[in-house]
């Protein structure tokens, strides 16, 4: 058996061209452009090809995009200001303080500073609060991602598809593994979050309808701990060195051997990557509804 291959990148550039027509009715409508204030502080390569992707694909979807370059200097004093003052902004819907901040920048201060209504990234304790209470919050772009390839992947089983399904998820992280967990359990699955001290994972991974790995650690997971016939969700972005001196990525699974046991399986790249820009898309579009006060669709 050969798993199907669950393509994220197609996936996302349907959500995207979704959002794109979306944005384009509330203009016409209401007048209104979502925006996104997107803040890089200092010039780690990976953040600014993180914030140059996210800056283009926010302007190709029609939204606003304001882009905050700052200096690897700059103070934590300055950068709590600068969120304060976007959260005062009517034309900002969305911030975005792209981590990892500088070491002298504690950034669980600035994320606090952030306005919870613009907190696309859903970070934080008020979206993390309002989201494990199961109320309507801004939910993390990578699990939203997760949660919307699964249920695309088991749609055909229904619109109950996840309702009792056994979810393992291997990582505990604040910005992926507990908050896919939060969601599956809000899909009524049964959960459990495994980590580095979990006892005889394979095991435990072996029970799960649905196995997401969220660990950074290069294939750990094997065929023989897959469940035949599983959803599994590979998370995981690790770059391994080749012998010609490049590089290349790979998942937390290892795919050869999982593809011939799983019933479906997202590939590394490919998978979940592509779905992170999308869903931050989505979050800003639904702070920018939520806070005027319009629904879906208006
Ligand atoms: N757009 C995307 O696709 C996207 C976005 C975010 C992250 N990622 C990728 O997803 C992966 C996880 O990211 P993260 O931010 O959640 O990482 P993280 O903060 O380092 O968390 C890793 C988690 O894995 C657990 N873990 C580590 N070694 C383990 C082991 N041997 N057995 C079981 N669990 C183990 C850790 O357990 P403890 O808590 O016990 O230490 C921790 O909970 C990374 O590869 C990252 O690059 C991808």
């Amino acid at each position: 058996m050969s798993a199907r291959r669950i393509d994220g990148k197609a996936f996302a550039e349907g959500l995207r061209a979704r959002i794109a027509n979306e944005v384009a009715a509330l203009k016409a409508a209401h007048g209104v452009v979502p925006g996104l204030a997107a803040v890089l502080v200092g010039d780690d390569p990976a953040s600014q090809v993180y914030v140059r992707n996210k800056t283009s694909q926010t302007r190709e979807a029609g939204m606003a995009s304001f882009e905050h370059r700052l200096p690897a200097s700059t103070s934590e004093a300055a950068l709590i200001a600068l969120v304060g003052q976007l959260g005062h902004d009517p034309a900002v819907d969305g911030i975005l303080v792209q981590l990892p901040l500088p070491g002298h920048i504690d950034s669980t201060k600035v994320i606090a500073a952030i306005d919870p209504a613009k907190d696309v990234d859903g970070l934080s304790t008020v979206n993390v609060g309002r989201l494990w209470s199961g109320l309507d919050a801004l939910v993390p772009c990578t699990p939203l991602g997760c949660i919307m390839l699964l249920k695309d992947a088991l749609k055909d089983a229904g619109a109950g598809a996840l309702v009792g399904r056994e979810a393992v998820v291997i990582g505990r992280s604040a910005l992926v593994g507990k908050p896919i967990a939060a969601l599956l359990l809000a899909e009524h699955c049964t959960v459990t979050i495994a980590h580095s001290r979990t006892r005889d994972l394979p095991a435990v991974a072996r029970r799960a309808d649905i196995l997401i790995a969220a660990v950074g650690k290069p294939e750990m997971v094997r065929g023989d701990w897959i469940k035949p016939g599983a959803t599994v969700i590979d998370v995981g972005i690790n770059r391994l060195p080749k012998p010609d001196g490049k590089s290349r990525l790979v998942g937390d699974v290892a795919f050869a051997e999982a593809v011939e046991v799983a019933g479906a399986i997202t590939p590394v790249p490919g998978g979940v990557g592509p779905m992170t820009v999308a869903c931050l898309l989505h979050n800003t579009l639904t702070a920018c509804r939520r806070r005027r006060g319009l629904v879906a669709g208006a």
